[in-house]
């Protein structure tokens, strides 16, 4: 009898076992993973009070443009008070809504208009850090023994100076901040205004989760959480080696418990809802980037990695053999379980044309598009960047005083105070600086591009008169209605969004060349990342069959195996 129940139990066993890991499959649908996510910067979307800042009445006012896209998720880069040292990425109230942005009423109404009209929302959950206007922080500084005292990492002077840290947008780089308030330093991997939370701290953890948990009950549909990778510490502030500046993630991400932070907030939140998670970083190897999406571990959904954004450092700054190699495997790692978000630019960078494709005149449209046929087309979740669907292009600033940026103004300073050469500095920013990305949005070619009325916070992009909205909707073939089109064809082949990832003719230096496959269905993606051009062997592929399906060229090409310039192609084999 007892061998009997034995029997039972080890076959019940085997069978949820068998379901768990069937859970963990690629191919298993959810919502989150045919997502295709449209990320706004609310700052330079839309202005509707003519203050030069654009707000969420703006955002609403465009609400069936976005619709009209075919996206079905938008990220919203954050939207809560805040002085504004980093455009939001400093909270100083978890519950409200920035004033340059509107109100809480105005938020309700942009929730429910994007449920109507089928679109999710993510909202930006900045909790490495807070203002240092933020209520816990004056508090905190306000006295030693103050209950919010370790809501952040405090280090007493009279313990000498703590270990370096190397902070991102500091002036000197120091992320630690003396403040003679209390005879102490705190910690900011950010700003000086923006201190890091201690998550060491049951009670601060307790409140994000409550914080959360406000914007769950109002029906949002996700969280993107920012710099989480760096919430765990070890507080006793160990010394790292000299030279771990050049490689801070490697000492800064992953901290101790950070995972067990994650399974409680899994477990006090993302459990609770239908809501979507992502991380901004993934860590430091493959591992790491498992262990926070594992669905079995029950933390994240997805997890951002940035080995292929940061590859272009300079113009031409990269090679197509590169990102061939870390897109696949990336991709090649996930095959199996996990999911990944794929994204070529942010607001944290310049624009995706302007450092992947070519924006000069001859070739800024073609590989726009070229460059949105790639996203469209891997596996994983993919994140595009407001602007990117006009094929909108790096500003170019040249006086330090157009920029906006903390991190560059502060860069600016640490150079000038340091010897460094300025005039590679600039030049280096008009490459890379992410205010390149935050230029306001170009809607039509009247005053400010449409954007505002007043003046606004940062320059408008000259080149709004040809790169607008308004022109390109006229245009059957204009960047703008090419990512229409793709959007729908990867909303309508499931193969784009579960099918396996094979790489073609994988040396071709010019020529990108995957198919997906799934259930019998397969196609073929072709992209020519030059400006010549370009053939690629198809080896074994079947192509006699293969039936055009959407291309960046009206007419079809003479041979599918010869692309001419940034020419893009989806097949169906
Ligand atoms: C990452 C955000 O994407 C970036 O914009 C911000 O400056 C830092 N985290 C600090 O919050």
């Amino acid at each position: 009898m007892k061998k009997r129940f034995l029997l039972i139990g080890a076959a019940l066993l085997f069978f949820f076992h068998q379901k768990t890991n069937a859970q963990l499959r690629q191919t298993d649908k959810a919502w989150w993973k045919e997502a295709i996510v449209y990320q706004i910067y609310p700052r330079s979307f839309k202005d509707s009070n003519g203050d030069g800042i654009g707000d969420l009445k703006g955002i609403i006012s465009k609400l069936d443009y976005i619709k009209s896209l075919g996206v079905n998720v938008v990220w919203l880069n954050p939207i809560y008070s805040s002085p504004n040292d980093d455009n939001g990425y400093d909270v100083s109230d978890y519950r409200n809504i920035m004033k340059d942005f509107g109100t809480m009423e105005d938020f309700d109404a942009l929730l429910k208009g994007m449920h109507e009209r089928g679109i999710k929302l993510v909202m930006d959950l900045v909790v490495n850090h807070s203002s240092d206007e933020h209520e816990w922080f004056k508090q905190s500084r306000s006295s030693r023994t103050s209950p919010y005292r370790n809501y952040y990492h405090w280090w007493d002077a009279e313990r000498g100076k703590p270990a370096p840290r190397y902070s991102l947008f500091d002036v000197h780089h120091d992320a630690w901040r003396y403040d003679s308030l209390t005879n102490a330093y705190y910690l900011h991997y950010f700003s000086r205004k923006q201190p890091d939370l201690n998550w060491e701290n049951p009670q601060l953890r307790k409140e994000v989760y409550d914080i959360m948990k406000f914007w769950a009950d109002k029906g949002i549909d996700g969280f993107r959480l920012d710099a989480f990778q760096f919430a765990a510490k070890d507080t006793t502030f160990p010394p790292f080696p000299k030279g771990y500046e050049k490689n801070f993630v490697l000492y800064y991400a992953m901290g101790p418990h950070l995972h067990d932070y994650l399974k409680e907030m899994n477990k006090e939140v993302f459990s609770k809802y239908d809501v979507m998670s992502v991380a901004e970083g993934a860590g430091n190897s493959f591992q790491d980037a498992h262990d926070l999406v594992d669905a079995d571990r029950k933390e994240l959904n997805m997890a951002y990695a940035f080995e292929a954004v940061d590859l272009p450092k300079y113009p031409n700054g990269y090679s197509l053999l590169q990102l061939k190699k870390v897109f696949s495997k990336w991709d090649s790692a996930f095959a199996k379980k996990g999911w990944l978000s794929i994204f070529l630019a942010n607001h944290d960078q310049a624009r995706m044309v302007s450092r992947f494709g070519n924006d000069s005149p001859a070739f800024r449209e073609l590989s726009s598009t070229m460059l949105t046929t790639f996203i469209m087309t891997m596996r994983g979740t993919p994140y595009y960047y407001n602007g990117d669907e006009l094929g909108m292009t790096n500003i170019r600033f040249d006086k330090i005083e157009d920029y906006r940026d903390v991190s560059t103004l502060n860069e600016y300073k640490y150079q000038q105070s340091t010897g460094g050469n300025l005039q590679v500095f600039m030049e280096k920013m008009k490459f890379s600086c992410r205010d390149n990305g935050r230029t306001p949005f170009q809607w039509d070619n009247t005053a400010n591009a449409g954007f505002t009325t007043g003046t606004p916070w940062i320059s408008v992009n000259k080149n709004f008169t040809q790169i607008n909205a308004a022109v390109e909707e006229k245009d059957p073939n204009s960047v703008l209605n090419y990512f229409r089109k793709i959007v729908q064809l990867r909303k309508q082949n499931l193969v784009l969004v579960y099918g396996k990832y094979t790489l073609v003719d994988a040396k071709n230096p010019s020529v990108y060349a995957y198919t997906r496959e799934l259930d019998g269905k397969k196609m073929l993606i072709v992209l020519n990342f030059s400006t010549k051009e370009a053939s690629f062997n198809a080896g074994n592929l079947q192509l006699n069959k293969a039936r055009r399906l959407i291309g960046n060229y009206t007419a079809p090409s003479a041979a599918i195996t010869r692309l001419r310039p940034y020419e893009a192609v989806v097949y169906s084999l």
